[in-house]
């Protein structure tokens, strides 16, 4: 999608159409019922499960986005991934990747193994031999999510789609990491795109969320009924913060991008990085089709520090602008441990096949200025310095209330360098 495009669905969603007071701002609907023009007579809306002004204006604005024929805003990204497996029955085959969201990935495996409600296939498509384990798997869904969460890794969704037509199963896409406005999984011939509008999309960190968006109106329709029925619509009122936050999505993401590119180059020259993932670096695998099917790299990077574990909580505990919380996609800076956080729902066997190192750090790069945050983080890189330092020097570094304590054992308790010390 052009700029200019998104940027104005974005910025006119609902704008100047209010019929009864000319309101510009679409108003908030939070009516939960509706009266009916006359005796069995239905109107246009009848009960806010079902149907809600308001979540119709963020559904339309993110359907244009998405370019599909119908959307459906639930109340978390969780449950738009629900809604997408409605799809499929008990003999059906879900396919999923190896490396995706621990919630998705809980999702999947207990639906598979504690209810029965599909059969559960997970492949590496990062492998060359991914389309020969596809076609022999027989799938009905085909589950993606490119770039992956937390390792950035790559999927050619073009590839997989065509594949799949030949299969004759579905491709769903969760879009979250990118937005509409970075990657249209529709155009590329996806079934269905999934986000957690809790990320990019609001932007703000303030509204859980998430949509779907069908190409196909007749699967739309279906999953509009499931959605109805299972009761997982989104609240009014997060619809309308999340058309808030949808607003400003491109400039938003402008910044974000131009920040984490800065960052990138950062990290690259940094001793304690041992490896960094970024789809913007040419030797990215993913480089070359992550340019052909993403109209930016996105504004998301982690990295393994080159350090024992044990110095996570010295890295972590000196960083005042990177807030160590789950999430992504705001207009601040988090920092997070998939490992512990976002997917310690794998367990180490998982995390290990899909490449979650014990170090692994991820990033989600906010609108700050360039400048402050990296030299957040060089004090995270010093502080490790100097643990790591005090280590190999056989003393016994420990944190205790935001300062890191080295014990020897002529000295006693000693700061480390107070010029950093005065930073945690
Ligand atoms: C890629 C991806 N998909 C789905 C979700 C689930 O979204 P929510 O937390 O809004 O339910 C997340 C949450 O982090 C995510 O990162």
């Amino acid at each position: 999608m052009s700029h200019s495009a998104a940027a104005t669905i974005t910025a006119r969603a609902g704008i100047a159409e209010d019929t009864a007071f000319g309101a510009v701002t679409p108003p908030l609907y939070l009516t939960t019922t509706y009266k009916l023009p006359a005796f069995q007579q239905p109107g246009q809306y009848d009960y806010s499960r079902s149907n809600n002004p308001t979540r119709d204006t963020l559904a339309q604005a993110l359907c244009e986005l998405e370019q599909g024929a119908s959307a459906i805003v639930t109340g978390s990204g969780m449950s738009a991934c629900l809604l997408a497996l409605q799809l499929l029955g008990p003999d059906d085959t879900l396919l999923i990747p190896h490396d995706c969201y621990g919630g998705s990935y809980r999702l999947f495996t207990n639906l598979a193994s504690r209810k029965q409600a599909f059969k559960l296939q997970i492949i590496n498509f990062q492998q060359r031999d991914w389309a020969a384990k596809v076609t022999a798997a027989k799938p009905a869904m085909i589950w993606l999510e490119t770039p992956s969460n937390p390792l950035l890794q790559i999927t050619d969704v073009k590839a997989v789609c065509q594949l799949a037509k030949n299969l004759n199963a579905k491709v769903v896409v969760d879009n979250t990491f990118l937005s509409p406005v970075l990657q249209q999984p529709l155009l590329l011939g996806a079934d269905i795109v999934v986000h957690s509008t809790t990320k990019y999309i609001n932007g703000h960190s303030d509204i859980v969320g998430g949509v779907l968006v069908a190409k196909d109106p007749a699967i739309g329709d279906e999953l509009k009924w499931w959605a109805n029925c299972l009761g997982v619509t989104g609240p009014a009122f997060d619809s309308y913060m999340t058309l808030r936050g949808l607003r400003t999505l491109v400039p938003r993401l402008q910044l974000q991008q131009q920040n984490t590119a800065e960052l990138v180059s950062f990290l690259q020259r940094q001793p304690l990085v041992s490896t960094l993932y970024y789809p913007g670096l040419t030797d990215h695998p993913g480089h070359n089709i992550a340019k052909a099917q993403q109209s930016g790299f996105g504004a998301m990077c982690s990295f393994d520090l080159a350090a024992p574990a044990a110095a996570l909580p010295v890295f972590f505990a000196s960083l005042r602008l990177f807030t160590l919380a789950q999430s992504l996609g705001g207009i601040e800076s988090l920092i997070c441990h998939p490992g512990s956080m976002t997917h310690a729902s794998m367990d180490a066997a998982a995390q290990q096949t899909a490449g979650i190192g014990p170090t692994l750090i991820r990033l989600s790069v906010g609108i700050e200025a360039p400048a402050d945050l990296i030299a957040d983080l060089q004090n995270g890189f010093n502080a490790v310095a100097n643990w790591l330092d005090a280590q190999q020097q056989g003393h016994n570094a420990t944190l205790t209330g935001g300062t890191v304590q080295v014990t020897s054992e002529l000295n006693g308790h000693c700061r480390l360098n107070p010029a950093l010390t005065a930073l945690w």
